[in-house]
Order: C-alpha cells, then structure tokens, then sequence
C-alpha cells in the first residue's frame, strides 16, 4: 500500500484528575507547575481517524479537520498551534497532509472536557502513523508527550493505571514531557472505581482552561498549593498501595476544593461551582457518613460533580443519585463509567 493511503484510528478514553494540575511552569511548553494523578474514564472517549491525504511540501502543517463529520473552523487555531509546536518531533507531519476525523461519544453542551480524550486519540494516531511508515513499535512515551503539546491533562489519558504526569521529587521517572502509570500495584480497595459525573452545568466554562493556568502566575497562594499538591501526589500513590481508602477520600475531595479555591483566590476571581454543585457535595457527605459506603467526589474547572466509588457500591450509589440528586443535574443528565482503560487501536 502506498503510504498515502495509510490511516489510524484510535477510541481514546477522558481522564479525571485525582491530584490536579492547575498552573504552569516557566520553561517549557506545557509544563505542569506540580505533578498530577488521573484515572481514565472507559466510557466517555474520543474516536480519532488520520489519513495520510497526500504529500506536504509547502514547509507548514496541512490539515483538513471533521468533528461529528463537520467542518469545525473553532477548533482549527488550537490544531495550527498543535501541529506547530510538534513539527519538529514528527516528521509524518513534515512531510504529508493530515485528514482527520474525529467524534465523542458523550453529548456536546454538557460541560465535559473533552480536549484530553480528543488529543489522547489524535496523538495516538500521528504516533502509530509514524511507527507504521519508520517499521518502529508504538511508542507510549511519545503519543503521551506528543498528547501534552494538545492539551496538558491529555497526556494522563494512555494508561489503564493510574497516571502521574510531573516531576515529584519521590516517584522514580516522574517528568513533566510525559505521563508514566503508577509502578506500585493498587489495592483491591481502590481498584476498579467507577466514576458517575453529574451535570449541573451544562454551558460553556465561565474559565478557560488557558486562562485558569494563567491566573496562577500572579496568585499570591500559588506556591502553597503547588507544594501542597507535590505532598498529596506522595500520600495518594501511598494510599492507593495501601487500600487507605479514608486517606484516599480525604486527599481526592481536598484536592477538589483547593483547585476551585484557587480560583476564589485568583485576581480576577472566579466562583466554578453552582448551587447545585454544593448541594450534591453535601448530600455525598450525609449519604457517607449514613452508609459508610465511601463515595467521595471530585471537581475539574466547572459545576459538574464527578462521583466515585468502587464498583461493589453500584447499584446502591445509583439508587442514591436517581433518588437524591437527580434534581440537581441540568436535564437529569448524568453519566456513569467505570476507569482504568488505555485507548485502543481500531483500525
Ligand atoms: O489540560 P488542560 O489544560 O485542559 O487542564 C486541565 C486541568 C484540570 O482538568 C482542571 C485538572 C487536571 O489535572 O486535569
């Protein structure tokens, strides 16, 4: 076959941070201000198609771009910067022109990132593009950095383990290119969570996630979270090994709170939650402390509530939220998933 016709298909799945990344380092493209840990969420993914579509001899990326089979001119800047900032290390992107399709499959409008499932994916199809034309292995450490020059967080979506992704100071091989999965193994306690993501927002995010990252640089509070975050990263792989699921919990909400605190403390400052965002917490602590059942939540940069817990509480926790929450979800809307996939290959 002519490489012209070659093509890779990739379903990438999203991720959650669990010790977030919120704030960048000076030095480098993409580089996170503390190291960060995150679980893949299986069921909402991106699928991602490149096809070689011809050779590039006009010295700058071409690409074409199809989102749920649409021309989505939005999103072409940040491609141009993609591409741009990877020309160097991707010679499949020097020399032929890109088709790229790709879609999710969890609904737009609801307020879910979904730059870190879209970049994981597209980057594990340049990669496999490149292994394929070189007669090389896939290379993880690559797609991953490769995933990072997209979106930061998109760098944590390769592994089926947990994924750190910044140097800590502890962990052996941490750095701030790439993601490396956790070495030690993982309970059974805290193996197999599952993730409901209540949407209480659907709209767009009143922060971007540039413009978040940015407002960390003249925060006066920056360099106790940065060190706060580097100390919890040690205790949750600890907690994770151990099955410590209190500590687990407390570490996981804590690192919610502190990312919108952040963000209370920047200058312009910014409220993410919503009042339904608050009432949900509240009742996950009542419905804890009732049960003993240890569902716990998390936060990205908005109003949805991400809800964990191990599998074995399923159908309890499900019965809870239709029950008890539901009303706070914009639409009734809410997603469950389990965690801990890689992406996979297609075609
Ligand atoms: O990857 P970005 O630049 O969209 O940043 C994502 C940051 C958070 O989602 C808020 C936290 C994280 O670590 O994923």
């Amino acid at each position: 076959m002519a490489a012209e016709n070659f093509s890779s298909t990739y379903r990438c799945p999203s991720n959650i941070a669990l010790v977030k990344y919120w704030g960048k380092k000076a030095g480098g493209i993409q580089w996170p201000a503390n190291p960060s840990i995150s679980i893949t969420l299986n069921d909402l993914f991106a699928e991602t198609t490149v096809s070689l579509s011809g050779k590039n001899t006009s010295g700058k990326p071409q690409f074409t771009f199809l989102f749920d089979h649409q021309p989505k001119p939005s999103f072409e800047p940040k491609l141009t910067q993609f591409f741009d900032r990877i020309w160097e290390q991707l010679p499949v992107v020097r020399e032929y022109a890109l088709a790229i399709k790709t879609q999710n499959n969890f609904p737009h409008g609801t307020g879910i990132a979904s730059s870190a499932a879209g970049f994981g994916a597209l980057a594990c199809c340049l990669v496999d593009l490149q292994s394929t034309l070189l007669g090389k292995d896939f290379d993880v450490q690559l797609a991953s950095s490769i995933a990072r020059l997209g979106s930061g967080s998109a760098c944590r979506s390769l592994f089926a383990e947990p994924a750190i992704w910044g140097i800590h100071p502890q962990i052996e091989g941490s750095n701030d290119d790439f993601a490396i999965p956790l070495q030690s193994p993982v309970s059974r306690n805290l193996s197999g969570l599952m993730d409901a993501v209540l949407i209480i927002d659907a709209g767009e995010k009143s922060v971007s996630s540039t413009q978040g990252h940015d407002l960390l640089n003249n925060n006066p509070y920056s360099a106790a979270r940065y060190s706060v975050a580097t100390q919890h990263l040690a205790q949750i792989c600890e907690a994770f090994h151990q099955g410590d699921v209190n500590q687990f919990i407390h570490i996981v909400e804590h690192e919610a709170l502190q990312l919108h605190a952040m963000m209370m403390l920047s200058n312009p400052y910014f409220i993410l939650m919503r009042p339904g965002t608050l009432a949900v917490i509240e009742q996950v602590w009542q419905f804890r402390k009732e049960t003993g059942i240890p569902l716990m939540f998390t936060l990205d940069a908005g109003a949805n509530v991400h809800l964990l817990f191990p599998a074995a509480h399923k159908t309890a926790v499900t019965n809870f939220i239709e029950k008890q929450l539901l009303l706070y979800c914009q639409n009734e809307q809410y997603f469950c998933t389990e965690t801990g996939k890689a992406p996979t290959k297609l075609v």
